[in-house]
């Protein structure tokens, strides 16, 4: 029989800074996601990636004098090591410089535009860079600024393909009235409907006043708009244009997990691209709520954007899965705060779900020399037949009852993305083992020395506990493996979700747990020590993008930090960012001549205002053509977000001088 297939996306995040907890969740719940139905039955694929062109990612790596593909190399492997951390699943991650992508976005280019769906024109409005989108005057927020995010826009007019949306305008409304899952929660998809009833103007979706980009096939002073070129990494990741066998295995039964403030793209532009391309529709795009941070938005000019690796450094990869899903509906907004997370682990993984592991094991190894017990004969055959179970067994019947009311539950909540849900039922199905074992009284049986029945209740608890773990697996991945493990247990994938309810074991493997799942955590010591610590993402501009690593003096040493004479200075052409400095390092990097060295500092500093000065360079930085000049090294700065300082250094400082 051949497996239902699902496809599941995040967006495509950008590399213009490292990922935070809002990136980890979405990416987090698509896992969640896929686990599930990879456990009971269906073949799924997983795609996330990275979205690497546009002015954004442009602007982002020339104030980091940068490359703009230098700056996605470097973020990309941060969010690759960060998806593995966090056991992320995927099947791929696309990024929309790969080559594939590339040929793929411009043949869909093409298409659109032999479908007279593309048109020349010239784009005169507002541009808002943070949220690549276009605005007119109408849509602007109060004081002009970008009705997204709050941020100033630009003002744009330059020459322009445009996309007609507006004849895509009624077979959209019809589409989402015919699919009423189409774009879920409904509150989104109402704000969805009335922004098209009040009318779809076409498209821009190219730019000429920059060049990073995929280029239009048939016009290249033209870059393909940065979200036409991103949403197609959707279909690209499954080989749509280049070789099609997982596009034509997976696209269609496809969900978009995105955050709310990405909604029209993908309910609006992307289903009117595939519809003039004459591709299907996706099944669903969910919009998930934001998280806040301590009551307060997650921003880089706070600098209190929480930094997913440092949370699974202090407290493992499963919690803060758990927590991240468990703590709001996936539609709502949420706020994240170390004493709820602590308090979390402590109450719902430690106390309850951990004790409850862990006192069944012991228990195990303590009455039955570590051999999980089998039921009696008694048990199993009052177990076929309900009625007699419920008179015989009424505190093991209804423990049945619950779990097949809880695998309803889950499996309900997974359609419907409510993960919260399905975990509140799970952890009701825990709390019920626990009193089972509670009221069994299983240390009473055994000194009254009923073996039989002290194996029954070890084995119903123990199966329980299993089955609870097997329903937290897609959750926490790294506990179950470890749990089924130690138990001697193995998770098969299903064929169904009603097999989810049939025990785990029937007895007489050994067990070696002897573990604490979840250790308690102290929520006073832990604030108090991280109170002297860094705790957040921060940012590149501010510098401690990075968790903080340490390098050994030798590494250290590899950097030649030199003092530089700065003879001469230009603005880089075209750049609003960068200039072009001629560096005298008295013969110090082994010739007379000057070096030339790009640097980010031109919102702060005219040409005129460096030529003179002594200051630290990092001279032996592999050289970078950057701008169309080949750059040889790299001026220190800082950089408070409003502008930088040079480090500069005494006028009597001979050039070339070290610095260590
Ligand atoms: N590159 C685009 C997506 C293109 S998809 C074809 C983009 N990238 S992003 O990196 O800025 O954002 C990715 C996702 O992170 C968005 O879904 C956004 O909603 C989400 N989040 C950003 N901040 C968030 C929170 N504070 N909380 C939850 N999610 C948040 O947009």
């Amino acid at each position: 029989m051949t497996k239902p297939t699902l496809h599941v996306t995040t967006p495509m995040y950008y590399v213009n800074d490292i990922a935070h907890i809002g990136h980890a969740y979405t990416t987090i719940a698509g896992d969640v996601l896929c686990r599930y139905r990879r456990m009971t039955g269906y073949d799924v694929f997983y795609t996330t990636g990275t979205d690497e062109h546009g002015q954004k990612i442009a602007e982002a790596a020339e104030g980091r004098g940068m490359t703009p593909k230098q700056l996605a190399d470097t973020v990309v492997t941060k969010f690759v090591d960060l998806w593995d951390t966090l056991n992320i699943d995927y099947q791929s991650f696309s990024r929309t410089t790969d080559v594939g992508h590339k040929a793929s976005v411009q043949k869909e280019f093409q298409s659109m535009f032999d479908n007279g769906d593309i048109y020349l024109g010239k784009y005169s409005g507002y541009y808002c860079v943070p949220c690549e989108s276009f605005w007119t005057d109408t849509q602007l927020g109060e004081g002009a600024v970008c009705p997204s995010c709050n941020r100033g826009v630009k003002i744009v007019e330059e020459d322009s393909y445009f996309f007609r949306l507006s004849r895509y305008q009624d077979k959209l409304l019809q589409h989402i009235k015919d699919n009423p899952s189409f774009i879920q929660p409904e509150a989104r998809r109402n704000e969805v409907v009335s922004f098209i009833e009040s009318g779809l103007n076409d498209l821009s979706v190219s730019r000429t006043s920059f060049d990073w980009g995929i280029h239009v096939p048939f016009d290249n002073k033209h870059v393909v708009y940065v979200w036409l070129d991103a949403l197609s990494s959707y279909i690209t990741a499954l080989g749509y244009g280049t070789s099609d066998a997982n596009f034509q295995r997976y696209w269609g039964n496809t969900i978009h997990l995105v955050g709310k403030d990405i909604l029209r793209f993908h309910t609006i532009y992307w289903p009117a691209f595939l519809m003039s391309m004459g591709v299907e529709l996706p099944k669903q795009v969910f919009a998930h709520g934001w998280w806040t941070v301590e009551g307060q938005k997650m921003s880089k000019s706070l600098g209190n954007a929480i930094n997913p690796v440092e949370l699974v450094n202090d407290f493992g990869a499963d919690a803060v899965r758990y927590f991240l899903l468990q703590t709001m509906p996936f539609g709502n907004d949420g706020n994240f705060s170390y004493e709820v997370f602590i308090s979390k682990i402590n109450h719902d993984l430690s106390n309850d779900y951990g004790n409850l592991v862990n006192r069944v094991a012991q228990m195990v190894h303590k009455y039955f020399n570590s051999v999980m017990p089998h039921l009696s004969t008694k048990h199993s055959d009052a177990r076929e037949n309900p009625e007699t179970y419920k008179k015989l067994f009424p505190l093991e019947h209804h423990l049945d009852e619950l779990l097949d009311q809880t695998v309803r539950t889950v499996d309900a909540s997974m359609d419907t993305l409510s993960f919260n849900e399905a975990l509140k039922a799970i952890r009701a199905y825990i709390s019920a083992t626990n009193k089972y074992v509670d009221a069994a009284k299983p240390w009473t049986v055994a000194t009254e020395g009923d073996m039989d029945r002290l194996g029954d209740i070890l084995n119903r608890a123990m199966n329980a506990s299993l089955l609870a773990t097997r329903l937290l697996s897609p959750f926490m991945p790294e506990t179950a493996d470890k749990v089924f493990v130690l138990l001697g247990v193995e998770n098969p994938l299903l064929a169904s979700s009603e097999k989810l309810k049939l025990d785990m074991v029937s007895g007489g493997q050994k067990i070696t747990f002897n573990t604490q799942l979840f250790p308690k955590v102290d929520a006073k010591v832990f604030l108090a020590k991280r109170g002297a610590t860094t705790s957040t993402t921060g940012n590149a501009t501010t510098g401690n993008a990075d968790v903080v690593s340490t390098v050994g003096i030798d590494e250290f040493f590899k950097t030649q930090i030199l003092a530089g004479k700065i003879m001469a200075a230009t603005a880089v052409p075209k750049s609003s960012k960068l200039l072009q400095l001629s560096v005298d390092f008295g013969g110090a990097m082994g010739t007379a001549e000057n070096a030339t060295i790009v640097a980010g500092v031109k919102k702060t500093y005219a040409p005129e205002d460096l030529v003179g000065k002594t200051v630290a360079f990092a001279a032996n930085i592999k050289p970078t053509k950057i701008m169309g000049v080949l750059s040889q090294g790299m001026i220190l700065a800082v950089d408070n977000g409003t502008r930088h300082f040079v480090m500069e250094l005494d006028d009597s400082v001979v050039p070339g001088t070290r610095i260590k």
